[in-house]
C-alpha cells in the first residue's frame, strides 16, 4: 500500500491529523455462535485497512475510497444510510457515534467514560456536525469472508475516538460498530468481527466468549503446519439475507425450547438434550409447530458451541490433529446443518479432506463464499495449493485465489 499520509495531501490539500490502521480477521473454530451467545476462535491478521483524517469546519464529511477511486460527500447531521456500501461503514460509525454522544449529554451517569474526562459534550458534538475529510485504503480481499467492513468501521471509530476525544473503550466500540452493521448495513451481524480487529494481538488467536464478551489470549503454536487460507473468490448475493434468516431460525428455535425451558435465554444455554427433547422432529407432539430446519440449525449451533470449547483443550494440549479434525466436523455441520456453504466452499474442503498433510479445512465466516481456513504442513504447502488450484478449475470454471496469512495486532494508530 503507498503511504496514505500522501494520499491525502494530495486529495484534501491538507494534512491528515491522523493515521490508524485495522485488521480483518481469521476465525478458526466457532462459526455462526456469536450471535448465539456462544463461544469463538477468531485472531486478527496482517491484512488491513487504513484511514486518513482530519477535521473541516464546512459540515461536510468528505470520503475517499482510494482502492475504488471513488470520492462522496455528504453533510455531517441528519445522517441516514447510503445506497453505496462502504460509505455506509463510515457514516454509520458517525451516525452511532453522534447518538452516544447526545446520550451521555443527556444521561452522563450511564456514559461514564466521556465525561470522567470532564469534556464538554455540546462541544464535541458542534465539532463533530462541522464534518472531517477521510480517505481509506486496504489489502484485504473484499467479499473473502476477512472481515473487510469490519475492519473499516473499527478503523473509522477509532480514528473518531481519538479526534475528538471520545474516551470510548474498545469494548464500547466493537459494540457500537456492530450497531452500526445493524443499523446501516442491514447485517444482524454478531460481535465476533469488530471485537477480533479492535482486540487482536499479535501471534495469539482470542477465546471470546460472545455472552459475557470476556476473552483470553492463546499462542497459537501450529508447530510444522501453517495456516492457509483457500479463497472461492465467490460472494454469493443471498450472503447477508440468509445470514439474517439463520438468525431468525435460531431466535425460533428458542422460542420453542422456552416453553418448556423458560430460563433458556439463548441457544448458549441450550444442552443437546433439549434441542433433542423440544426441537427434534420425530420427538415433536405438535408436528406444524416447527420445521426440520430449525432443528438442524438449532443442533448445529449447540454442537459448535461445545466443539469450540474441546478445540480450545486440543490447541492448549498440543493436539493439533484432534484439533483440526474438529474443524473438519464445523465444516460438516455448516454445509449439511445450518447450510451456509456453496458448492464451490464444499470442493475445496473435499479436495483435502484425506490429505494427511492437511489437519482441517472448513469454510470460514458467514458462508455462501469467501474462504476455507486450512491448517498444511509446511513442508507440502505449494504442492498442496497447486493440487487445489487445478482441481477447483477443473469443477467449478473459477480461479482460486491463497492467502497465506500471520496473526497481527489490532486496530491502533500508524
Ligand atoms: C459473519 C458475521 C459474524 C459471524 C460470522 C459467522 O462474519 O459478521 O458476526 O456471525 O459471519 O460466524
Amino acid at each position: 500500500m503507498q503511504d496514505i499520509r500522501v494520499s491525502f495531501q494530495q486529495l484534501f490539500n491538507s494534512s491528515a491529523s491522523l493515521v490508524v490502521q485495522s485488521p480483518g480477521r481469521i476465525n478458526l473454530i466457532g462459526e455462526h455462535t456469536d450471535y448465539n451467545n456462544g463461544f469463538v476462535l477468531p485472531a486478527a491478521i496482517d491484512k488491513c485497512v487504513q484511514v486518513a483524517i482530519a477535521k473541516r469546519t464546512d459540515g461536510a464529511i468528505h470520503m475517499h475510497a482510494i482502492d475504488l477511486q471513488e470520492s462522496l460527500i455528504v453533510p455531517a447531521v441528519a445522517i441516514q444510510p447510503h445506497a453505496t456500501s462502504w460509505v455506509n461503514y463510515i457514516i454509520g460509525i458517525v451516525a452511532q457515534v453522534q447518538k452516544y454522544v447526545v446520550t451521555a449529554a443527556n444521561v452522563p451517569a450511564v456514559n461514564s467514560n466521556l465525561t470522567t474526562t470532564n469534556c464538554d459534550t455540546g462541544s464535541i458534538l458542534h465539532e463533530l456536525d462541522n464534518g472531517f475529510d477521510i480517505c481509506l485504503q486496504g489489502d484485504i480481499p473484499i467479499g473473502a469472508g476477512l472481515s473487510s467492513s469490519a475492519a473499516v468501521e473499527c478503523a473509522v471509530i477509532f480514528a473518531l475516538n481519538e479526534m475528538y476525544q471520545l474516551g470510548l473503550t474498545r469494548m464500547q466500540m466493537a459494540l457500537m460498530t456492530q450497531q452500526s452493521e445493524h443499523e446501516f448495513a442491514g447485517v444482524k451481524c454478531g460481535i465476533m468481527d469488530m471485537f477480533a480487529s479492535l482486540h487482536g494481538k499479535s501471534n495469539q488467536v482470542m477465546l471470546l466468549d460472545c455472552g459475557s464478551l470476556q476473552h483470553s489470549y492463546y499462542p497459537l503454536d501450529l508447530k510444522d503446519y501453517q495456516i492457509v487460507l483457500f479463497d472461492t473468490q465467490i460472494k454469493h448475493a443471498l450472503a447477508s439475507s440468509e445470514y439474517n434468516t439463520r438468525r431468525l431460525e435460531c431466535e425460533q428455535g428458542v422460542g420453542i425450547l422456552q416453553q418448556k425451558y423458560p430460563s433458556i435465554k439463548t441457544l448458549r444455554d441450550a444442552s443437546k438434550q433439549q434441542v433433542e427433547q423440544c426441537l427434534a422432529p420425530n420427538n415433536n407432539l405438535d408436528k406444524n409447530a416447527i420445521s426440520d430446519k430449525v432443528y438442524q440449525r438449532c443442533k448445529y449451533v449447540v454442537d459448535e458451541i461445545e466443539r469450540v470449547q474441546l478445540a480450545v483443550k486440543d490447541l492448549l494440549a498440543g493436539d493439533i490433529k484432534a484439533f483440526g479434525q474438529k474443524m473438519f466436523e464445523t465444516h460438516e455441520g455448516l454445509s449439511k446443518l445450518y447450510e451456509v456453504s456453496c458448492p464451490e466452499l464444499d470442493i475445496l474442503v473435499n479436495v483435502v479432506k484425506d490429505n494427511p498433510h492437511v489437519l482441517g479445512a472448513r469454510m470460514m465466516g458467514g458462508g455462501f463464499g469467501g474462504c476455507t481456513i486450512n491448517i498444511i504442513k509446511k513442508s507440502e504447502v505449494q504442492a498442496i495449493i497447486n493440487t487445489v488450484a487445478d482441481i477447483y478449475a477443473q469443477q467449478t470454471a473459477h480461479t482460486l485465489k491463497v492467502h497465506q496469512v500471520k496473526i497481527a495486532q489490532g486496530t491502533h494508530i500508524k
